[in-house]
């Protein structure tokens, strides 16, 4: 008898509702503005008003899917994050509230730089095979900080993505194999009492290329495929133009032809477009991707083998994959995700700068937080050092 297959059964996208347009950055700080947009593939950062965090974007993430099915059927809860607002509690606990989901259910939250999402589906796949009756929705939400006017600052961003994982799934059925790398390095870490990350970004860089190659020495022995088993590629994208070097690098190792423009934008090229209007969202970066991917390419994509390489510095990576399920469109959010990325508030320089030196009251009191533009959720204050979420009538 075959296994049943398990995966994606289904992904949602949210971001927050306001923009900084890079060519704006470039402008405030003297810079090409092609630097960023060819040099990093980035177009705009999404920047989270004070009233949006991992937990709001999560949940408003998450909606769609709770909403659309069987809510009883949740029975495992991750919530992958390196933006935590909590050292104790989950952030899973306040959306597992949020959304009314059972009590029956195991919920925490994960993290590994970038990469925890990735063990979370893994995990989850692996619960399923057990649970065949239960499906599992993972969270990965983030905001990408780094100090204003360092390197890392047009890389900012900010997003989440919600996937429901089930047996026999309607998106993308994952492959058993996985290579896998991890090393004790610093490249990019954020410690306790900070809330911009520290990175050696060029050292990242290459940290995370030598990751690749390793996670796919260990892929290919364990599956015997090479770069032509695949259809598409989804890489971790700190910043867009990292899918075209990190290809680059694997078709060298594998002895292929440095792939020119045409062959770049069709293996990875859909997967990029999210990406370039949102910038870094960490964890949710390569789900972010693969979201886009699977929403905007205009190949039928049924049957098309996918790979994915998700990293997070410190450093874990894990090569894997999936192949893409018949019926896959009628199973998208897309129209949803283009009127997100859409209908977003444009910021001027000194809005963006006046949002970014907001901190969150540390002193106990009460504080109700003004109100701007979010999705379903936002953080309507702060009291006694307990964080208050409300619904928002949209
Ligand atoms: N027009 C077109 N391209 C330009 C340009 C211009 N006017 N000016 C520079 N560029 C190109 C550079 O040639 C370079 O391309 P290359 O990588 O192909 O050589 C690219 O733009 C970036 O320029 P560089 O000088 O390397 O940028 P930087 O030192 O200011 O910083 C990062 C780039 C990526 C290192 C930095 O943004 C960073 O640290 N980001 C965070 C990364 C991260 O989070 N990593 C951890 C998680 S994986």
């Amino acid at each position: 008898m075959h296994a049943r297959s398990v995966g994606i059964d289904a992904l949602s996208f949210y971001c927050p509702r306001y923009a900084l347009d890079l060519k704006v950055l470039a402008e405030a700080r003297s810079v090409d503005p092609q630097k960023y947009a060819a040099g990093l593939g980035q177009d705009c950062m999404a920047v989270p008003p004070p009233d949006e965090d991992v937990v709001t974007m999560g949940a408003s993430a998450a909606l769609p899917l709770v909403q659309e099915g069987d809510r009883d059927a949740i029975a495992l809860l991750l919530f992958a994050t390196e933006s935590g607002v909590d050292q104790s509690k989950a952030a899973a606990l306040h959306l597992h509230g949020l959304l009314d989901l059972p009590h029956g259910c195991r919920a925490v939250e994960m993290k590994q730089a970038c990469y925890s999402a990735t063990a979370a589906l893994q995990l989850a796949c692996a619960w399923l095979a057990l649970h065949p009756d239960r499906t599992a929705l993972i969270v990965a939400a983030d905001i990408a900080r780094y100090e204003l006017r360092s390197p890392g600052e047009p890389t900012q961003g900010a997003g989440a993505v919600a996937m429901r994982l089930a047996v026999e799934p309607r998106l993308l059925a994952l492959d058993p194999e996985a290579g896998l790398f991890a090393d004790d390095v610093m490249d990019f870490w954020r410690p306790n009492y900070r809330s911009e990350a520290l990175v050696d970004g060029q050292y990242s860089t290459r940290v995370y290329l030598q990751s690749l190659l390793h996670c796919w020495a260990q892929y290919r022995e364990q599956s015997g495929r090479g770069l032509a088993d695949f259809d598409r590629f989804c890489y971790h994208l700190p910043f867009t133009r990292m899918a075209e070097k990190a290809h680059g690098r694997l078709a060298r190792a594998c002895g292929a032809p440095a792939p020119d423009a045409e062959t770049l934008a069709r293996l990875v090229g859909d997967g990029l477009r999210y990406n370039r209007q949102t910038g870094n969202t960490y964890a949710a970066s390569l789900y972010e991707g693969l979201t886009s991917l699977l929403d905007t390419s205009d190949a039928d994509l049924a049957g098309c083998r996918i790979g994915l390489f998700s990293y997070g510095s410190g450093c874990t990576g894990e090569f894997f994959s999936g192949v893409v399920q018949p019926d896959y469109r009628v199973a998208l959010r897309a129209e949803a995700h283009r009127r997100l990325l859409e209908d977003r508030t444009a910021l001027e320089y000194q809005q963006y700068e006046d949002i970014f030196q907001l901190a969150v009251p540390t002193d106990g009191g009460e504080h109700a937080f003004a109100q701007y533009r979010t999705g379903p959720f936002r953080l309507a204050g702060i009291g006694q050092h307990k964080r208050i979420y409300e619904r928002v009538d949209e």
